[in-house]
């Protein structure tokens, strides 16, 4: 067996997750979610969810540990995410990590969770080649990137300007009267619809945006399109297709993801992609994805769903590749960081 023993912690949204990995090999990936308790309120919110992680991290270690077979002293070094996310609940995390770190007598290093999003699929395919560009797309961010080096080269070429891909599901499920999250409930629903029942805007694709925005998103305009068409319907005393509207929904933010990520290979010179973030179990995106870039030449990367929503696997072999890589731990003093730029691998 090669390779460090990492644990890993993150804390940066709803998910308390604890992963343990050696080297690229999973040993444990623990996760916890306080989903359940921010249903009724139709998002997360922030203090329900910093206490959530206060109550899972302790019981979430032990699974994770027992699961992994190890104990505690065993390990090579602590990764937590330092950001970006929701502050009181990186704040528990990053705490949590310090702790460990100082009682173990261990490195700690403090990692930026979208990086973690694309160093997950380590596990599954191995090594990443590098360059590569990475489509990230989670409910909180909305990003593609030029992968250089994983441990400290990461260029954003574009993001969202507005809301990101999981954000615009979350609410235009919730303007249907879908429950939350609204991703997979929209994306079952739009399994019986017609994508090109109605045709919603692609934000940022006309000449004159693509010019300053060639490599950004924009998903607040298709909401409010949706949100009219929705209302004007009601308005008329007329039924709301819901499974029309799903998929055509999700056919304008699908058509914009991906013609966007094989643009952006191509202006990197790179024929290999990947995509990460808690989006990229969408089944559209994912078929969608696969044609475009299989006619383009163009390798498609994926982890397996349940390592692309958060999980501490992803931080901890982040973690093993930063250790690997032989960079200096981070101070215990650092702080937690809501807005992390994703070219800050390591804090
Ligand atoms: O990456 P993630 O677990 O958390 C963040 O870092 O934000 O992503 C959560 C987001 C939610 O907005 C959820 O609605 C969306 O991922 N999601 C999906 C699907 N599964 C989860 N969106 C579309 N289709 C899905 N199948
Ligand atoms: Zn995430």
């Amino acid at each position: 067996m090669s390779g460090p023993l990492i644990l890993g912690i993150e804390s940066s949204c709803d998910e308390t997750g604890i992963g343990i990995v050696r080297g690229h090999e999973l040993l444990a990936n623990e996760v916890a979610s306080s989903v359940e308790e921010h249903v009724r309120f139709g998002g997360v919110v922030p203090e329900v969810a910093s206490r959530a992680h206060l109550q899972a991290l302790v019981p979430t270690l032990r699974r994770a540990c027992e699961k992994a077979d190890i104990d505690l002293f065993e390990v090579d070094a602590i990764a937590v995410t330092a950001g970006p996310g929701l502050m009181g609940a990186l704040v528990v995390g990053l705490t949590a990590a310090k702790a460990l770190a100082v009682a173990l007598d261990k490195p700690l290093y403090g990692l930026n969770h979208l990086v973690g999003h694309v160093a997950v699929d380590l596990l599954d395919h191995g090594p990443l080649p590098q360059p590569c560009a990475a489509l990230l797309v989670s409910g909180g961010h909305t990003s593609l990137l030029g992968v250089n080096d994983i441990t400290g080269d990461i260029v954003e070429l574009g993001a969202t300007i507005d809301d990101a891909a999981g954000e615009a599901y979350d609410k235009v499920a919730r303007l249907l009267g879908l429950p939350y999250p609204g991703g997979p409930v929209i994306d079952r629903a739009a399994a019986d619809g017609d994508p090109h029942a109605i045709a919603f805007p692609r934000g940022l694709t006309a000449q004159k945006d693509l010019a300053r925005h060639r490599f950004d998103y924009s998903f607040s305009g298709l909401k409010t399109a949706v949100s009219r068409w929705v209302e004007t319907r009601r308005r008329d005393g007329l039924d709301v297709p819901v499974a029309d509207v799903a998929a055509s929904f999700q056919e304008a933010v699908c058509d914009v993801l991906t013609a966007k990520a094989v643009d952006a290979c191509e202006h990197l010179g790179t024929t290999d992609i990947l995509l990460g973030g808690g989006v990229a179990a969408n089944s559209r995106l994912r078929a969608l994805l696969e044609e475009r870039t299989a006619a383009a030449g163009i390798t498609l990367r994926r982890p397996r769903p349940a390592l692309c929503t958060d999980n501490g696997a992803m931080m901890a072999v982040l973690g093993a590749e930063v250790v690997t890589a032989g960079l200096r731990p981070s101070s215990l003093d650092i702080g937690a960081n809501s807005g992390l730029p994703v070219s800050t691998v390591l804090v």
